[in-house]
């Protein structure tokens, strides 16, 4: 089927902590299409490693578990939750131990090709928006819109580090500061589809620009070239 015939699609790439997550749901509710967070397939497949005991280096394995992941998504009451083999995982998939397992398979080529054609279903009328690090350069390289959000390591730390404190967790600023420089130079350096911009992508720098202008920038991008 060519291209043009296929729904339309929003990537919005970037960093740890840009603030991806709230700008791609947001997008989500006032377009009312579908959503797709692949940063929860990479959690998902080293989550799914660890409970089989395959090591998140172990390219072959770790792949093979990719490919027959038993994921699925919901929507409860409004809330997203993950399911693995059918038990609800949200709240483990969001720890920062399996952010740093994913960021290790997620440099596995063998993973990310497994994972390839699962992300690219989610494609489905009306529309997607996918939220991740290589959506406008790897998954979807023709999507009509492209956002590349940034911001600075100190904000994206001190963004994750009042989210946590909010969920009563004991964590150390400093030492987030250190875990997302290493996961952005881990992601930046990799050699397949390292974290970068898509030639054609909008940049968006969020450091210090309230939320909702972020969201109204992206949904002035999407009327610009869908409309
Ligand atoms: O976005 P999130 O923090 O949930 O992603 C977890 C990890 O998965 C990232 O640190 C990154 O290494 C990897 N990832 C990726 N490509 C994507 C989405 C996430 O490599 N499209």
């Amino acid at each position: 089927m060519p291209q043009t015939h296929l729904p339309p699609v929003v990537t919005i790439d970037g960093p740890s902590g840009a603030g991806k997550g709230t700008v791609t749901r947001a997008v989500v509710r006032a377009l009312g299409w579908h959503f797709l967070d692949s940063g929860a397939l990479y959690r998902l497949t080293a989550l799914y490693c660890h409970r089989q005991g395959v090591s998140p280096d172990d390219a072959d394995q770790a792949a093979a578990l990719a490919a027959v992941l038993p994921a699925a998504f919901r929507l409860e009451d409004g809330a997203e939750r993950v399911l693995l083999d059918g038990s609800d995982v949200t709240a483990e998939l969001r720890s920062e131990a399996i952010g740093a397992l994913a960021s290790r398979v997620a440099a596995l080529e063998p993973v990310r090709g497994a994972l390839l054609e699962r992300q690219r279903d989610f494609r489905q009328a009306p529309g997607l928006v996918a939220d991740g690090r290589d959506m406008g350069t790897v998954v979807f390289p023709e999507a009509p819109v492209k956002i590349f959000l940034t911001a600075t390591v100190e904000e994206r730390a001190r963004r994750r580090y009042n989210q946590l404190k909010g969920e009563g967790a004991d964590v150390s600023l400093a030492s987030l500061t250190e875990e997302i420089a290493e996961r952005d130079r881990r992601d930046a350096s990799r050699t397949t589809a390292p974290l970068k911009p898509a030639p054609d992508a909008v940049h968006l720098d969020t450091t210090d620009v309230a939320a909702a202008d972020v969201i109204e920038q992206v949904l002035a991008q999407v009327r610009e070239k869908l409309e």
